[in-house]
């Protein structure tokens, strides 16, 4: 792995630590207080299902997976969450027992590229804020294909992607190295998605802008980034 790489990864290691030592799962007034609105929706496909598996990548302490998999509990739903961090997946563990889904979580320490994902066995892939985190733009697109692959007919694959982030000094103005091993350019991003998901039917395409101000080694800085917003189903 390169230098640039390993400084992101420290870097990366550092902020989630403290937040997830720090924050408790839905009673924070971080991005920890609440599932995602995009995951809270996609709950009403699954309501045929007699059992249900899912993938969720980068999942740290659960915000996502554990509410789903408190959703979906009659289903024999099962949910592999997979994150690099020790402290991510212990602390996950704790928050299913916690909200008594821990039999549907089965915590894995892993990176999302060496995750190997078997073909056409899963119902939900979700990636949110985490795929932009991979080594490269290679390992990027080929991750996407094999999400691609793992889903199962009618399954769904749920992507929250930044791109385009730019990171600048607020007092100086200069411009900082953004914390993201991958920062694709919006439209770049969108090309590889719908090659990627050709012929799959979009549930959810969005772009939102976001602006906001971080701590970085310091000094504080602005980051803007263009969120993708991505859900479709084969
Ligand atoms: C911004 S958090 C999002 C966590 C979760 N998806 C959510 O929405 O609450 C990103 C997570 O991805 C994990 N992560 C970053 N790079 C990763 C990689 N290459 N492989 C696995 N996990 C990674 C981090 O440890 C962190 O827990």
């Amino acid at each position: 792995m390169d230098s640039r790489i390993d400084r992101i990864r420290e870097n990366e290691k550092k902020s989630h630590t403290e937040i997830y030592q720090k924050e408790t799962l839905y009673s924070s007034s971080t991005w920890l207080g609440k599932p995602i609105k995009t995951v809270k929706d996609l709950v009403p496909y699954f309501s045929n299902h007699e059992s249900i598996r899912v993938l969720d990548l980068g999942a740290g302490v659960g915000r996502n997976s554990i509410f789903l998999a408190e959703k979906l509990k009659d289903k024999h739903c099962r949910i592999d969450c997979v994150d690099l961090l020790d402290i991510a997946i212990d602390k996950l563990k704790h928050n299913a027992s916690d909200f008594d889904v821990a039999d549907s979580i089965n915590g894995i320490v892993s990176s999302i590229e060496d995750y190997t994902i078997e073909p056409n066995s899963y119902d939900l892939i979700m990636v949110v804020s985490a795929l932009e985190h991979v080594e490269s733009e290679e390992s990027f697109v080929s991750k996407l294909k094999e999400i691609e692959r793992g889903i199962r007919n009618h399954g769904i694959v749920c992507l929250i992607i930044n791109s385009e982030i730019c990171e600048l000094n607020i007092e100086t103005s200069e411009e900082l190295e953004p914390q993201f091993e991958v920062n694709l350019l919006t439209t770049q991003m969108q090309n590889i998605l719908n090659d990627v998901f050709e012929n799959w039917t979009v549930i959810k395409e969005n772009v939102v802008s976001q602006k906001y101000e971080i701590p970085r080694d310091g000094i504080t800085s602005r980051l803007t980034t263009n969120v993708v917003t991505y859900v479709v189903q084969r």
